[in-house]
């Protein structure tokens, strides 16, 4: 099969599951002769070598397997991290958060933060490079999200910066930070998802409880106790009301709810 027909067969398997299949479908050809998308198209006449090896990278997609799973990595902002099965995919809106927290930091002039729920590690990452004095704790309660944060922080040289803690919220972590961020689990529990995330990312990762805000209110509870100054977190677009109510009920000084690009509510930085 040349790289021209395999990319129309490939097209066609994706044809059902996802909005661009030709551009996937390139995507995973790039992936699978080790070349950029560009290459394919200087060399459509080319014969693909190992086309089964191919073939099963089709079928995984073809069963919704999301493409990051598939090539091992995802892009967030303005880097590229390993991703594997058992960590959630870093989202675009949550370089918005990023955005809202670096703001406080550099106004406030604030070293230490704690991130709860590290996941991949995409945020504390990218804030760990944007301040390079900044010292991150980052928990997270699954074990296999820790694992593929210490080898994302790992490979980006930040181990001085950012300490991993394996933990449920931040239990048992008594050092004094100034700011607490999180992009925790928000989705209510019987909320339909589509194949790709409901069968593929972790459970522990997506769903925040029966309403879906019961762990988003336990952290503006510890987030209290803790000390911390400033809470950010991202939230579900629905989620405005009974955050505001509840922070309100918190005694908070202040919240700025913000928005994400599709104008939809997506989170909040409270002032304790
Ligand atoms: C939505 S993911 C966010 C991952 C990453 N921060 C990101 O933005 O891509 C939520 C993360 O919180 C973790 N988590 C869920 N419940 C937790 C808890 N009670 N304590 C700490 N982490 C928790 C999950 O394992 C998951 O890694």
């Amino acid at each position: 099969m040349t790289i021209k027909e395999a990319l129309g067969w490939a097209s066609e398997q994706l044809q059902s599951i996802c909005e661009r299949p030709l551009f996937e479908a390139e995507l995973l050809l790039a992936y699978h002769l080790h070349k950029e998308r560009i290459y394919l198209h200087a060399h459509e006449h080319d014969k693909v070598d190992s086309i089964d090896t191919f073939k099963a990278l089709i079928a995984r997609r073809s069963s919704h397997e999301p493409y990051e799973y598939i090539v091992g990595k995802a892009s967030f902002y303005d880097i590229e991290l390993f991703v594997k099965q058992g960590v959630l995919i870093p989202r675009p809106e949550t370089e918005l958060l990023i955005d809202e927290v670096a703001h406080i930091l550099e106004k406030e002039k604030i070293s230490s933060i704690a991130e709860i729920g590290v996941g991949s590690g995409a945020i504390s990452i990218v804030l760990a490079r944007k301040f390079p004095s900044l010292k991150i704790i980052a928990t997270d309660i699954s074990l296999e999200a820790i694992a593929i944060a210490k080898q994302n922080i790992e490979a980006f040289g930040l181990s001085d910066q950012i300490t991993l803690v394996h933990t449920n919220l931040l239990d048992g972590i008594e050092v004094q930070v100034g700011l607490i961020v999180s992009n925790p689990p928000y989705i209510a529990s019987n909320a339909p998802l589509e194949s790709n995330v409901k069968d593929y990312e972790p459970h522990t990762a997506l769903f925040g409880g029966e309403r879906g805000d019961e762990l988003l209110q336990q952290i503006i509870t510890q987030a209290k106790q803790k000390g911390a100054s400033y809470l950010a977190c991202e939230m579900g677009y629905d989620q405005k009301a009974s955050m505001e109510l509840f922070l309100t009920q918190s005694g908070v000084q202040y919240t700025r709810f913000y928005d994400d690009l599709a104008g939809l509510n997506r989170g909040f930085i409270t002032k304790f």
